[in-house]
């Protein structure tokens, strides 16, 4: 009984060396391991063995039928995946798969096209640290201590003079701190707010802008920013200086563009004024040169600051900056 058993598996696994197909695959499944099959007539004779027996060769049939199987799956997926020895299942003239590319997140494309706008026009990119003191995030700003937008609400406090940066003017002040007159710095990178909702994530982008010299007026700022808004959003696209309030620059002044939707007629995303604010910016407060050593007897300079999500939204059309962070690729691929 062990013998034949034994020569029943070698003859098995032999002949199922040379299938290559499936229905090669499907006679042997059949000759040996179907209901009516060699194994199975095998092991119905188990029960004329003398009762000593028995048990040894029952174990044996199981092992047999175990490899059996075992070996019949491995040749099932063998064939399958054609690599049948002599087969030929590669057609070569079917058309190759295109591999899977990836590409930019929407808010990198545009800190890369607003660096690029800013360098060619000889700003340095510089950065800064997430996690920041209170001394360069407000204190230095000329950001008194009771100001509103040092409020919990805002701001998302490590302890009590450490916070993540609400802004990426702080770097403003490192920069100035580093380095005397000229200065002509750009500087892209996360801010954090403790604010949700359609219009607002917790975390988003900015890029600074910052330029120190001699005889820096208003109009330069003017002409830089105009400049700009020019390059971003096409040369024909208008835009205005609105006056505003920053602790840290005076005169301050925001800029609006042409609402992009509606080109000035008024929509729902311009709120029927026509115009969307992009930017805040201003002349470098001499208060906060006192905090970086520098003689605002001599030194006059402009700063401006922009949300990069904001800029994508306008430039690409889309209505909710939450779509940056969900990491949905139909919305990703687009880009
Ligand atoms: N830091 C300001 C903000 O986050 C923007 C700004 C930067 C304004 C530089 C003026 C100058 O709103």
């Amino acid at each position: 009984m062990k013998e034949q058993l034994l020569k029943l598996e070698k003859e098995a696994l032999l002949e199922l060396k040379g299938i290559n197909d499936p229905s090669g695959l499907e006679k042997f499944r059949i000759k040996y391991l179907g209901k009516k099959g060699l194994l199975t007539a095998g092991m119905k004779k188990l029960k004329d063995l003398p009762a000593g027996e028995r048990p040894e060769a029952g174990k044996l049939a199981n092992v047999v039928k175990g490899n059996l199987t075992g070996h019949f799956e491995e040749a099932r997926e063998r064939v399958a995946s054609g690599k049948a020895e002599g087969a030929s299942f590669l057609d070569v003239t079917l058309p190759g798969r295109e591999p899977l590319r990836g590409n930019l997140h929407p808010v990198t494309l545009v800190i890369k096209e607003v660096c690029q706008i800013f360098s060619r026009m000889g700003f340095m990119v510089v950065k800064g640290p997430n996690v920041e003191l209170d001394y360069y995030n407000f204190e230095a700003l000329n950001l008194p201590k009771d100001h509103p937008a040092r409020d919990m609400q805002d701001t998302f406090y490590i302890s009590g003079n450490v916070v993540l940066r609400t802004h990426t003017s702080p770097i403003q002040i490192r920069v100035m701190e580093a380095k005397k007159p000229p200065v002509s710095v750009i500087a892209p990178g996360k801010v954090y707010r403790r604010d949700s909702d359609v219009s607002h994530t917790p975390m988003f982008h900015q890029v600074e802008g910052l330029l120190v010299d001699k005889d820096v007026s208003f109009g330069d700022l003017k002409g830089t920013l105009t400049s700009f808004v020019h390059q971003m959003f096409g040369s024909d696209t208008s835009l205005r200086f609105r006056p505003s309030f920053f602790p840290f620059t005076e005169p301050s002044a925001e800029v609006d563009i042409r609402c992009v939707m509606c080109g000035g007629k008024g929509c729902r995303t311009c709120s029927h004024t026509g115009w969307l604010e992009i930017l805040g910016s201003g002349m470098v407060d001499p208060n906060v040169y006192g905090f970086v050593d520098y003689d605002p007897e001599v030194y006059t300079g402009f700063a401006f600051g922009m949300g990069i999500e904001r800029i994508a939204m306008l430039k690409y059309g889309i209505n909710d900056i939450q779509l940056f962070f969900k990491n949905d690729m139909r919305f990703l691929r687009q880009f």
